[in-house]
């Protein structure tokens, strides 16, 4: 990419988002994610903002349709059964969760990094005169997922997952002590649909697919009843991803609620727990912030690009800093998902070394609020050259840049429109 010709690029980005609208909501990608998922969709907003903006309300306000009547707004929204992905709505079993109410769309029983509302928030600025109405009829709804995620993932103080799909990193190694510590006895026979798809070197493993079922029976099995489930499962590790976007979420709705004349107060309360919740994931080995395994207390030993959104979330930690900067020097590719240095590094393999434009707009976004300047400049300018030279693939190699996991993706030509292309306004 020497001379950047944006026009094309631009418009194929929008081609990608309205091929993957099957009206009112966006699939990542055709075949591999059939489906409606949580925080794809909430980035396929942002794109559909800069060209289309009452669409891109329309993507929220049909994720916001499924809420749970306890708060949960689902992973996957299963609306028209495709027999192309596994595992489908009837491995789920979520008609009879508890918590789930009177609501009919069938969807998953876990969640998923609450990013809703900071790109509701983003959504809303791009163009405030279309927006105030739908982010008013929104705002309860969001408030209420934040309040269930409080409520049903916070007790340590940083958010925790229960499924490694609920992180979105399904394979990252922060996990990799909690799911060694499975025994996937009893699993179902299935088979996998996405290695039909995608080359399984880019996938994960058949060990890891197997407690991923294991932990969806086991889901199954106690109705989706939070309570039940935090207090018997194996599985439950404090996020990055999930604690820093629930933070810069809530951040963003206390922005909301003064917009709106609300009151703030419990925003406020959300916003002072994450902040202390952050701190336990400080890893002072790694010095990065980490899963950890709430079963244990153990760090797996992890730097991710999830410890990178610190920043996205208002945390500004000098150590961070320059952890930071030893993985920027040691990949020709920013943000690696995992440190080129550490053992567990896997080029191709999803969340184990991939570069993701998602992590990398909201890391530099971040970097960039902090004046990382250069920091998030380098990310910036590695996501539009990735992009440029090798497509809108779901995730790229930090090493060479191979393009990996499903092609025409939703979520990098979002982040191409918003913020990675020359053409995108500023951030
Ligand atoms: C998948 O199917 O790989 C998804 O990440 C699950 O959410």
């Amino acid at each position: 990419m020497t001379d950047l010709n944006t026009g094309p690029l631009d418009e194929e980005a929008r081609r990608i988002l309205r091929l993957n609208d099957k009206g009112g909501y966006t699939v990542p990608t055709a075949g591999l994610y059939p489906y409606q998922w949580n925080w794809d969709s909430a980035f396929a907003a942002i794109g559909f903002a800069t060209f289309d903006v009452d669409r891109a309300w329309t993507e929220l306000e049909t994720l916001f349709a499924a809420q749970w009547d306890n708060g949960m707004v689902p992973h996957i929204l299963f609306h028209v059964v495709d027999e192309g992905y596994f595992p489908g709505p009837d491995v789920w079993g979520t008609q009879n969760a508890v918590g789930r109410g009177a609501q009919t769309v069938p969807s998953s029983g876990i969640s998923q990094p609450p990013v809703a509302a900071s790109l509701a928030w983003r959504v809303y600025r791009s163009d405030p005169d279309a927006g105030e109405a739908r982010l008013r009829a929104l705002y309860p709804k969001m408030l209420a997922f934040h309040r269930w995620m409080m409520e049903a993932r916070a007790e340590s103080g940083a958010v925790c997952i229960t499924h490694p799909w609920e992180a979105g990193r399904d394979n990252a190694p922060d996990w990799d002590e909690a799911m060694a510590g499975i025994d996937p006895v009893g699993v179902q026979p299935y088979t996998r649909r996405d290695t039909g798809h995608v080359d399984a070197k880019m996938r994960p493993t058949q060990a890891d697919y197997d407690r991923y079922i294991w932990l969806v029976q086991f889901g199954r099995d106690r109705d989706w009843d939070d309570a039940k489930i935090a207090e018997e499962s194996p599985f439950r590790v404090a996020d990055p991803t999930m604690t820093f976007t629930c933070l810069r979420s809530s951040r963003d709705l206390g922005d909301v609620a003064d917009l709106l004349g609300e009151d703030r107060t419990q925003v406020d309360d959300w916003i002072a727990t994450l902040e202390a919740g952050a701190e336990t994931l400080w890893n002072p080995e790694t010095q990065s912030y980490e899963g950890r395994n709430l079963r244990t207390g153990n760090f797996t030993g992890s730097v991710s690009n999830a410890g990178f959104l610190c920043w996205w979330a208002g945390i500004d930690k000098e150590a961070a800093r320059a952890t930071l900067d030893g993985v920027l020097d040691r990949a020709r590719y920013a943000l690696p998902s995992y440190d080129p240095a550490g053992p567990q590094f896997d080029h191709l393999r999803y969340w184990r070394g991939p570069v993701w434009a998602i992590m990398n707009y909201m890391a530099a976004n971040g970097m960039a609020e902090a004046g990382l300047a250069a920091q998030a400049d380098r990310i910036r300018r590695d996501t539009a050259k990735l992009i440029a030279d090798r497509g809108f693939a779901e995730y790229f190699s930090p090493v060479d840049g191979t393009p990996a996991g499903g092609g025409t993706f939703t979520w990098t030509a979002a982040v191409w429109l918003d913020w990675a292309s020359p053409s995108a306004r500023e951030s």
